[in-house]
């Protein structure tokens, strides 16, 4: 009834900000995004026959939006295994945790790996990637490596690896700038950013495009193309969210400075282009051999506390079961 399983966080190189139906959890966009295999959240999940509710400590502390959370994703493993056992949860990543580096990803990718392993379930692929969307939107990328499409489907959505590590090993280098949880989650900006802002009908109305053009980018490793479309991208879902009331401007100077040293960088011919996601770590995606540069120079700038590194990883794995 013990099972613990490793995961890593993902970032979308096309974006998803906004939910078409708050039931189920379901995206107004699909996403296209690359697995971090260099950032880590390790999570056992333990039911206990006779255990009222479930005990969720994430790096040690208890928070009572993650546990409702979790609980709500564990509810749907039990209803498949048809026990009502509650569970002992520990996750921890070695890396900063809802600071924009996509831990809720990771962690519910773990989690559901985990405990489904816990309860002895062999679910089908899609159905696991619908348990761990409840938790968290980008979850279902992580459970899958290397470079990961998502795509709306009527009710649901569905996942398909597009490209493995192998196929093209991309390198990511992160510029952490700080490193406390952010003000507003994901999810609660964006419902007041689908409310609000004058822009969020255009980025869901030409989302569709940068997909398209980003997979085919992808197939064909163009990374050129690719970078143009990912910068873009991220910075119309900025735009969106910054033209939120009150506004979500998740940047810190050090972020806009990283921004313009990787444009600087690529235009002096260095294969890289960056993304932000919720917070104001940068993210800057590196052709192989790029990435030690591209490290030291970001790690010159103000403003700038850690650069990590990290190269295109596998998908969510059990690594421990048994009592
Ligand atoms: O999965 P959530 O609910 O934490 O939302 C993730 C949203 C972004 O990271 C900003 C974009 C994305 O597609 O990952």
């Amino acid at each position: 009834m013990r099972a613990v399983a490793v995961a890593h966080p993902n970032v979308a190189l096309i974006k998803y900000w906004g939910k078409r139906a708050r039931a189920g959890n379901l995206p107004a966009t699909g996403s296209l995004s690359l697995v971090l295999g260099g950032l880590t959240t390790t999570t056992s999940v333990r039911f206990e026959p006779g255990r009222r509710g479930d005990l969720v400590l994430l790096d040690g502390r208890e928070d009572p939006e993650t546990s409702a959370r979790v609980t709500a994703c564990l509810d749907l493993l039990r209803r498949e295994a048809s026990v009502t056992h509650g569970a002992s949860v520990e996750s921890r990543n070695d890396f900063p945790t809802g600071a924009g580096l996509a831990s809720s990803a990771s962690g519910f990718a773990a989690l559901v790996t985990a405990g489904a392993a816990a309860l002895g379930l062999s679910l089908p692929a899609p159905r696991l990637a619908e348990i761990a969307r409840t938790g968290s939107g980008s979850a279902p990328r992580s459970l899958q490596g290397g470079l990961v499409l998502l795509t709306n489907r009527e009710s649901t959505t569905v996942c398909e690896q597009v490209a493995t590590p192998a196929d093209w090993p991309l390198e990511v280098v992160i510029a952490v700038t700080t490193t406390g949880p952010k003000a507003i989650s994901s999810r609660e900006g964006m419902a007041r950013s689908a409310q609000t802002s004058p822009y969020y009908d255009q980025w869901v109305s030409t989302h569709g495009h940068d997909l398209s053009a980003a997979l085919a980018a992808v197939r064909d490793r163009d990374f050129p193309v690719l970078a143009e479309l990912a910068e873009h991208n991220c910075l119309k879902m900025h735009a969106v969210m910054q033209t939120t009331r009150p506004p979500l401007l998740y940047w810190q100077p050090a972020t806009l400075a990283c921004l313009h040293r990787i444009r600087a960088l690529r235009d002096a011919g260095l294969p890289v282009f960056f993304t932000v996601d919720a917070g104001p770590q940068v993210k800057a995606v590196c052709l192989p051999g790029a990435a030690p540069e591209v490290a030291r120079e970001l790690s010159r700038l103000e403003g700038v506390r850690q650069v990590l590194q990290s190269p295109v990883g596998e998908g969510a794995r059990v690594s421990a079961a048994g009592d």
